[in-house]
């Protein structure tokens, strides 16, 4: 069934809250523009996203060094990458409302006549805004004791790179790798969770020897497909990916060649990752910067070098959304209208939801209960989370909440599963099919697909 794209992000809106998966940050206060708070599907959705890209480009491999950096870090370090003084967009302030706009995100016309799109007044000239939160660290307020929320994870591995050199002498080439929060100030926060203030990202900084630049090159390319081929692990549509070679000009300022990755949201196709290549800008800076060596000895042709370093950069909320949109489904059941979420399996919130026919029935609810223990046991035992129980409403409504949820398989118990020891119901998510399983067979045929 066709879904209008205007009218889809709405339904992702209220289905996310509905459903437990996202809220808005403070909501009980009036909220709090750019933050969002996850539930339970949101927070589950989220892990399973992570330990995917985890399992796939830090323990699948032997070239990569997982880190967990300090959010708040040294004011030094923002100046020596650049941000203190380059990382902001263009402001623009109209004069008769006062309501604040990106400059390069208002469209054409009123770029040009500098008319506000909120009451036509006059804007004002563009200044640059910089996208930094700034705090202060201990008790005195003063110049020394600034410090800035990360706007990006990848400073934290680059001021990380001689305690790996140190701890692990690896040979060129190889990464280190993040999953962290990171914060901006965002001017036009917009689109749910893909512009907000706090946001999460999953970040590779991959240092490789610049004397080699055919091997640079297909570095880039192997790891541009490492990026493609995660989008698949978990199960985004082909079709709506797309490869952007970013050019010159829009090009961050500590990037020799980047190429986005945009996708096809509901409200347009955006960049939903990227690759660049920082060169030595990163490194270099560091070394002026703190007068520390960060350069690598190459023990074969005994020269001292700065690495060169390229970056896959994946946001996780832009990941997440991209699941929501491409996921989400409406159509008929037995001429009834209803709306799923098609997951792939492997990051699914709710893998197995187990329910009694019914609630009031305790032999029903306890030969259920033993079910889902069984199930969860098993399931558990092979690192698989997301077993359920449900007892709540009746069972065309645990169908409709399990849909929404996104779970493929719902488990029932009813009276044949007791007086007959005729098996259990299993009911598969997108088709809505209905099979009679043993329960000595049960665990191995859900965990066929699981
Ligand atoms: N270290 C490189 C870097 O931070 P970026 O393109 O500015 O590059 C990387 O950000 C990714 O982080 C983006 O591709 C996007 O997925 C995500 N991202 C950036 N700003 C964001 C925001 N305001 N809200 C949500 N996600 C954001």
């Amino acid at each position: 069934m066709a879904i209008k794209e205007e009218t889809k992000m709405e339904k992702i809106i209220s289905l996310s809250k509905r459903r437990g998966f996202i809220y808005q940050g403070s909501e009980i206060y009036g909220g709090l523009a750019g933050t969002w708070d996850f539930g339970p599907y949101g927070v589950e959705l989220r892990n399973n996203i992570k330990n995917l890209w985890w399992r796939k480009f830090v323990l699948d491999r032997d070239d990569m060094y997982g880190v967990d950096a300090a959010i708040l870090m040294n004011q030094n370090v923002w100046k020596a990458s650049g941000h203190v003084g380059g990382f902001s967009d263009p402001l623009v302030e109209c004069k008769k409302c006062k309501h604040r706009f990106r400059e390069d995100q208002l469209d054409e016309e009123n770029r040009k006549s500098k008319k506000c799109p909120d009451c036509d007044g006059l804007l004002a000239d563009a200044r640059q805004f910089n996208m930094m939160f700034k705090t202060n660290v201990g008790a005195v307020e003063d110049e020394e004791s600034i410090s800035y929320l990360r706007p990006e994870t990848a400073q934290g591995m680059f001021v990380n790179f001689k305690n790996i050199m140190d701890s692990f002498h690896p040979k060129l080439p190889f990464g280190l790798a993040q999953i962290g929060k990171a914060f901006r100030n965002e001017i036009a926060p917009r689109d749910f969770v893909f512009r907000s203030r706090e946001f999460e990202q999953m970040e590779i900084e991959y240092f490789v020897d610049p004397r080699d630049s055919t091997k640079v090159n297909e570095t880039f390319e192997a790891l541009y497909k490492d990026q493609i081929d995660f989008l698949k692990v978990i199960g985004l549509d082909d079709s709506k990916i797309h490869k952007i070679e970013v050019p010159d000009s829009d090009r961050a300022f500590y990037s020799k060649r980047s190429v986005d990755t945009e996708f096809d949201f509901p409200f347009g196709q955006k960049e939903l990752l990227g690759i660049a290549y920082r060169t030595d800008h990163d490194l270099k800076a560091h070394i002026n910067s703190s007068k520390v060596d960060l350069s690598y000895f190459d023990e074969e042709t005994k020269e001292r070098i700065v690495p060169h370093c390229i970056e896959p950069t994946f946001g996780l909320d832009r990941l997440m959304l991209a699941v929501l949109s491409d996921a989400y489904t409406e159509d008929e059941i037995d001429g009834e209208k209803r709306v799923y979420m098609k997951f792939s399996h492997s990051i699914a919130p709710v893998k197995v939801a187990v329910f009694p026919l019914l609630k009031n029935k305790p032999l029903l609810v306890e030969k259920a209960k033993e079910i889902f223990n069984l199930i969860k046991k098993e399931f558990s035992s092979k690192g698989i989370n997301g077993v359920v129980f449900d007892d709540n409403g009746n069972i065309g409504k645990r169908y409709r909440r399990q849909d929404e949820i996104g779970t493929p398989y719902c488990v029932t118990i009813d009276f044949e599963t007791i007086e007959k020891d005729a098996g259990v119901t299993v009911r598969e998510r997108d088709g809505g099919k209905q099979e009679r399983v043993e329960i000595g067979k049960l665990v191995e045929y859900l965990s066929k697909s699981i």
